[in-house]
């Protein structure tokens, strides 16, 4: 999709539909709506008149302009009320209006910049949301369909600002929205193959693809490099699978002179049967998303690429399948990570910290200052959190308050759980340093607290996203499968460190 920014007014423009909007309670509009509203001689009045709910948040009305204005047809998006509006409404409700202009087969879309008239959100930001709402309210995932595209995509949309002082900061904006949206739609893409397609050879391929057209520095470490390096946690989860283990290494130098560099670790379970521990076979099929964290890593890294912030990220993804076989992993089976630290495998489910603990373990033999991990660690983050929130744990106050910080700016909830050394006490074995499962008693905290004993003093923020990295149907700019869930809060932090 074009995206275009005019300077100019919404009424001339010749496209098939505009899309302006409505506040709950207005009854007689102003702004571009306002002059729709004149273009068509109080049309719009009387809708309101006439249908008083059709401010209400998330309300779409069509209204055919029958050659009064130069678009075909306008949608008139209903935005709720001003006092409640925010730059996450303007994205959710953007994809909203994107998929109705799509489904009545519109090919060029106008639209002005919701939110960044009466309602006071800044120019730019509101911007980059519409922008990002757009894209990622038009996803597809139509690879196994057989018709391609059978409702044709939307081709052009063009951002309307009649005020030209503005145009500069929309431009910005819209297209930091759109780098970060396409990264965003990216990393649904790599969760939502099925995990016979996305394995770990093919994970190591895509990162591969992004560090080529990025410039980023790429290494992956092969089976051979991860028994040189004694990764024996990864190794162990792997040893189960006819898939060979791969992880795969970005390095993105914006600030070669620091002696900072920020490591993003995300957990690449390509598919997690539970291997011997085996899962239930009901919704299992969901499993082939256990790699989304490493999904969102490697799509923040191709916007990072793009964005180019004064800041160094390494980007680790530890991928393997979980799988029961001859060969797999037992329970009971005692296991030494790259750390030395000693494990003893009380469920064989319990597989993203033990990739994880030898992932953090490299970060910081590569010299990792600080580390963030995102996951699918837990069903009880699920249980605890829900779809809405995000479950974190860390090791350090200032670092945890960074990442929350670039979260909420991002619009991606996020809320930290206790970390307290009681917890501590769940992992301890009594024949080995650790056990991987603390049984089911604050099961979240303990599988973050597990990988926080490998991360030891470097400051350390685990976001959980087990229950944010999928959705069940389609709601705003969400779809039903892959939400790229941590991808924006990754872009989002990277672009604050490199700003400080
Ligand atoms: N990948 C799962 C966690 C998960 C569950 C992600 C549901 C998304 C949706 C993880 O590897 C797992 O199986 N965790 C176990 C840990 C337990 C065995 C200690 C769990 O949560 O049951
Ligand atoms: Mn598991
Ligand atoms: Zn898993």
């Amino acid at each position: 999709m074009n995206i275009e920014i005019i300077n100019g007014s919404v009424i001339e423009f010749l496209c098939d539909t505009v899309i302006v909007n409505l506040f709950e309670g207005v009854l007689v509009p102003d702004g571009a709506t306002g002059a729709v509203d004149k273009a068509l001689n109080g049309h719009i009045s009387e809708i309101i008149r006439d249908m008083p709910g059709c401010g209400k948040y998330g309300e779409t009305t069509i209204v055919h302009t029958f050659g009064a204005l130069g678009a075909k047809r306008i949608i008139l998006l209903g935005l709720g009320k001003k006092s409640e509006f925010s730059l996450d409404k303007a994205r959710a409700l953007m994809a909203v209006a994107m998929r109705t202009a799509r489904k009545v087969r519109s090919k060029t879309v106008a639209t002005i910049v919701h939110g960044a008239g009466s309602a006071g959100l800044d120019d730019s930001q509101a911007a980059q949301a519409i922008v990002e709402g757009a894209i990622m309210g038009l996803y597809q995932f139509r690879y196994y369909k057989s018709a391609k595209d059978e409702v044709p995509n939307i081709e052009d949309l063009l951002i309307i600002e009649s005020d030209s002082i503005k145009l500069d900061a929309i431009n910005k904006g819209a297209e930091r929205g759109r780098i970060v949206a396409e990264s965003v739609n990216y990393a649904r893409n790599l969760i939502n193959h099925p995990a016979h397609y996305m394995t770990p050879a093919k994970m190591a391929w895509y990162a591969g693809e992004i560090a080529k057209q990025y410039g980023l520095e790429i290494n992956v470490l092969e089976k051979e490099d991860l028994e040189q390096n004694g990764m024996g946690a990864l190794l162990a989860v792997a040893q189960g699978s006819v898939e060979p283990p791969k992880l795969i290494v970005l390095k993105y130098l914006g600030n070669p002179t620091s002696q900072e560099t920020i490591a993003y670790v995300g957990k690449g379970i390509t598919f997690d049967s539970g291997g011997i521990s085996i899962k239930p076979s009901q919704n299992m099929d969901e499993m082939k998303r256990d790699m989304a964290g490493g999904g969102a890593v490697l799509g923040a890294m191709m916007a990072i690429g793009q964005l180019k912030p004064k800041v160094n990220i390494l980007a680790l993804v530890p991928c393997t399948e979980n799988m029961p076989s001859g060969s797999a992993l037992r329970p009971g089976d005692i296991i030494t990570s790259m750390s030395g630290k000693t494990i003893e495998v009380l469920n064989t489910d319990a597989e993203g910290r033990l990739i994880l603990a030898d992932a953090v373990t490299y970060a910081k033999r590569l010299g990792a200052s600080k580390i963030i991990d995102l996951a699918t660690l837990t069903g009880a983050c699920v249980v605890g959190l829900g779809t809405v929130y995000s479950g974190v744990i860390t090791n350090n106050r200032e670092w945890c308050h960074t990442v929350i910080s670039a979260a909420q700016q991002a619009n991606e909830k996020m809320w930290e759980l206790p970390n307290d050394e009681e917890y501590l006490e769940q992992i301890k074995s009594s024949i080995a340093d650790l056990k991987n499962s603390g049984g089911r008693p604050a099961g979240t905290i303990t599988a973050g607290l597990f990988i926080g004993q490998f991360a030891e003093k470097t400051p350390w923020v685990h976001v959980d996203i087990a229950g944010t990295s999928d959705a069940d149907k389609e709601k705003g700019y969400n779809h039903k499968g892959g939400t790229g869930a941590g991808v924006r809060t990754l872009i989002q932090l990277a672009t604050n460190l490199g700003t400080l």
